[in-house]
């Protein structure tokens, strides 16, 4: 396919790595990580292949909810720097053509914003109107907490106003108002200030907890919320063309297309697809395609220029809100069988290496799948080393210990004393001195090694994240086969569920006669033979294979 589609519309075949600056390398020894650590870092990102960097809070916060509770939105928690800092990070990036994206919080702010502290003090405060204020919960208003272990209610009674403040998060998390266009206007303003320092997009969180105003102002709600997002997504193409808006969204497929804006495509640029990363723990608990295969051709297609974000695990719980109660059950007990692995019932805070109890061939599979899978792929950091959790640390933290560099003391992250760090070292057999980065890098067979290829491959072969894509028909259960076609390029995927090896013949519409299949992850050679191809798959095997035609060059 012409790779100057690929040039353009960056983030269809992008590698997208999120980290928490706090968590990824401390430069000054202080115990916490920062930009500056961040820069020496960039090098070792970009040879990994990562094109986009994703960049977890960093704002000022009183950090209750690991800086998804910001005090200030226009600046640096001096913990990890300061805006010159950032902004030479930002350059670093840039020497390496990485591009630079940052979540943007503004569903909420925190309770000890100045916005708050004012809105709270007195009903003539110009940012009064800038929260959710009611005299009693409303019956109608909006339901369900997000943390239910900590929240009862979406409500909190505040003595100073006298009133109720909407927080669909924790209660030091009141929901900013979108219906007042002085908010809207300064969601703006944030957004082209850090445009501005040169950031190319917008990881948005909770999308739809944003777009709703929680019924409290009744006539003023926002009439037709998407147009907002629309509004939003104008905006930031004014100010940059090539910006992105990255939705956290989880939602069944049909809602979440009216969050791309439907056929129209002038919404969030991109969405997770957190059904399809639900389906995938699925498929691989019960070592069968079907749920993986089900979802893929159940995804609506995505609206031009638009795409799908595909990601095995993030920086939350594993979410399996969006499986069955029988279907979380079985994924619970496969994967998290001990209540302190669960979290808020719906969930697990874990991470994929020791939910798959280390079986390389089986990690392998999954990263297999990320990268050939239709849609851009998004690892948090770590992932391609093989992190894993630590449970001592509480709930949702236990996923975000800091990056294992090295077998040196707390993993070469920093050189302060342990209790200075922001979370403890992972413990035990996925400890740094077992995982870490300096032994994977000299070692041909690492899981860092085998993660290079994959991203080296897919970016050679952008079929496989924006082309036309077909979940192939064949009697093999556990495998999963599909091909991507874009401008005259094939790529067929094969992947194998079950710990056994297998069989399986597919057959390849619309190929020709001579026309050969060429291993893209491993050596070798296949005919296509009467428009079938017979491959072979070891237990949890994966294959990537080209269509290439008769006298045809390949250069892999
Ligand atoms: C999103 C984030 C999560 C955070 C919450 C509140 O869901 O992914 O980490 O706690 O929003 O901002």
């Amino acid at each position: 396919m012409r790779m100057s589609h690929a040039a353009d519309l960056w983030w269809k075949n992008a590698v997208i790595y999120c980290l928490d600056v706090e968590t990824f390398f401390d430069g000054d020894g202080d115990g916490c990580g920062d930009f500056n650590g961040l820069a020496q870092r960039v090098g070792y990102l970009d040879e990994m292949g990562v094109t986009c960097i994703w960049l977890m809070p960093f704002y000022p916060t009183p950090d209750r909810d690991d800086g998804y509770d910001i005090t200030d939105f226009y600046g640096v928690d001096p913990r990890l720097g300061t805006n010159g800092e950032l902004v030479e990070f930002l350059r670093v990036a840039r020497d390496r053509g990485i591009r630079v994206i940052a979540d943007l919080v503004v569903n909420h702010t925190s309770d000890k914003h100045p916005w708050f502290q004012s809105a709270r003090s007195s009903p003539d405060s110009p940012h009064r109107d800038w929260y959710v204020w009611r005299d009693e919960p409303p019956a109608d208003g909006p339901k369900g907490v997000v943390f239910p272990d900590q929240e009862k209610s979406l409500w909190e009674y505040d003595e100073k106003a006298g009133q109720y403040y909407l927080h669909r998060f924790y209660k030091h998390q009141p929901d900013l108002n979108v219906a007042n266009p002085a908010v809207r206007d300064e969601i703006a303003r944030v957004l082209g200030y850090w445009l501005h320092l040169g950031l190319s997009g917008f990881r948005v969180d909770a999308v739809p907890f944003l777009l709703e105003t929680g019924g409290a102002l009744d006539a003023e709600d926002l009439p037709d919320p998407h147009e907002y997002l629309r509004d939003l997504r104008a905006f930031l193409n004014r100010r940059n063309g090539e910006a992105v808006i990255l939705g956290e969204v989880n939602l069944p497929y049909p809602d979440t297309m009216r969050f791309f804006g439907d056929e129209d495509g002038d919404e969030l640029t991109m969405c997770f697809d957190f059904i399809g990363m639900q389906r995938l723990y699925l498929s691989l608990a019960r070592g069968k395609a079907a749920p993986l295969a089900e979802a893929l051709r159940e995804r609506p297609e995505q609206p031009k220029d638009t795409h799908w974000a595909t990601f095995v695990r993030n920086h939350d719980e594993l979410t399996l809100d969006k499986l069955s109660e029988e279907e979380r059950q079985e994924v619970f007990e496969a994967f998290g069988p001990e209540k302190r692995m669960q979290l808020y019932d719906r969930g697990l805070r874990r991470r994929l290496p020791s939910m798959l109890d280390g079986d390389m061939d089986r990690i392998r599979l999954v990263y297999s799948l990320l990268f050939s899978m239709p849609g851009t792929p998004v690892l948090f950091y770590g992932e391609e080393i093989g992190m894993a959790e630590e449970l001592s640390v509480e709930g949702r933290n236990a996923v975000r210990t800091p990056m294992q560099w090295s077998d040196d003391d707390n993993g070469g992250f920093s050189t302060a004393d342990p209790e200075k760090l922001p979370a403890p070292m992972v413990q035990g057999e996925f400890g740094p001195e077992k995982v870490n980065v300096v032994s994977q890098l000299r070692d041909p067979d690492s899981l860092l090694s085998w993660m290079k290829l994959l991203i080296r491959r897919y970016r050679q072969c952008p079929e496989l994240a924006w082309g036309r894509y077909e979940v192939l028909e064949h009697d093999a259960e556990s495998v999963l086969a599909h091909r991507a076609d874009q401008d005259g390029g094939t790529v067929v995927a094969a992947h194998n569920f079950a710990d056994e090896p297998v069989d399986v013949t597919l057959r390849l519409d619309r190929l020709e006669p001579g026309d050969r299949l060429v291993d893209l992850l491993s050596d070798g050679t296949t005919p296509v033979e009467d428009g079938e191809v017979r491959l072979s798959l070891g237990r949890y095997g994966c294959r990537w294979l080209r269509v290439v035609k008769p006298g045809e060059v390949f250069v892999p």
